[in-house]
């Protein structure tokens, strides 16, 4: 029950602003990490780094110093937990065609109205088949989107 209400209301928050709360998929250490880290805070909090598994025994370990309470069965669950589904990834591709004018702004370093441009652009004209077409975009410092290429998804 309480688990469905914050997921409403995280969906509900992610509709209302346009921003994702760190999601805290379902998984093995899953009901440990949400009874254990969402005492004080909300789960999502918990897992708002990316880190390796060191990183995460050292947030535990801070944890427990502010008063964390579990048993060493539990926080070995989410310690796997969180180096699975937090660690270090590798930065997620920009799916041009797709992206919100939020996302687009954070992942391509744009100005509110260079992506504002880009999602007219391609509002008007229809999906982005490669990066040249971005070229066309007018108003839209094409460097910066050149600099992240190696990301970009169409
Ligand atoms: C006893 C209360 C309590 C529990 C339980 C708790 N935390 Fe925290 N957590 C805090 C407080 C207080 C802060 C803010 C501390 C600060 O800003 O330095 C915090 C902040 C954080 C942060 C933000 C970054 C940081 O290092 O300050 C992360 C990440 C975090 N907690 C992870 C966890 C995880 C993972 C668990 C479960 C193992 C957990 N917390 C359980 C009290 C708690």
């Amino acid at each position: 029950m309480r688990t469905s209400t914050l997921l409403a209301l995280c969906a509900t928050l992610t509709f209302l602003t346009g921003t994702a709360l760190a999601d805290i998929p379902p998984g093995n250490g899953h009901d440990e990490t949400v009874k254990v880290c969402g005492k004080c805070h909300s789960p999502e909090q918990a897992a708002s780094l990316r880190q390796t598994r060191t990183g995460w025994e050292e947030t535990i370990s801070k944890m427990v110093n502010m008063g964390s309470e579990g048993t060493d069965e539990e926080y070995e669950k989410v310690l796997d937990y969180l180096t699975k589904q937090f660690g270090p990834e590798a930065p997620k591709p920009i799916e041009v065609n797709t992206a919100s004018s939020i996302e687009l702004e954070a992942g391509l370093g744009l100005t509110r109205s260079e992506s504002a441009a880009l999602v007219k652009y391609r509002d008007e004209k229809g999906a982005f088949k490669s990066i040249d077409d971005i070229k066309n975009v007018p108003g839209l410092d094409f460097k910066k989107v050149e600099a992240r290429k190696a990301r970009l998804k169409f």
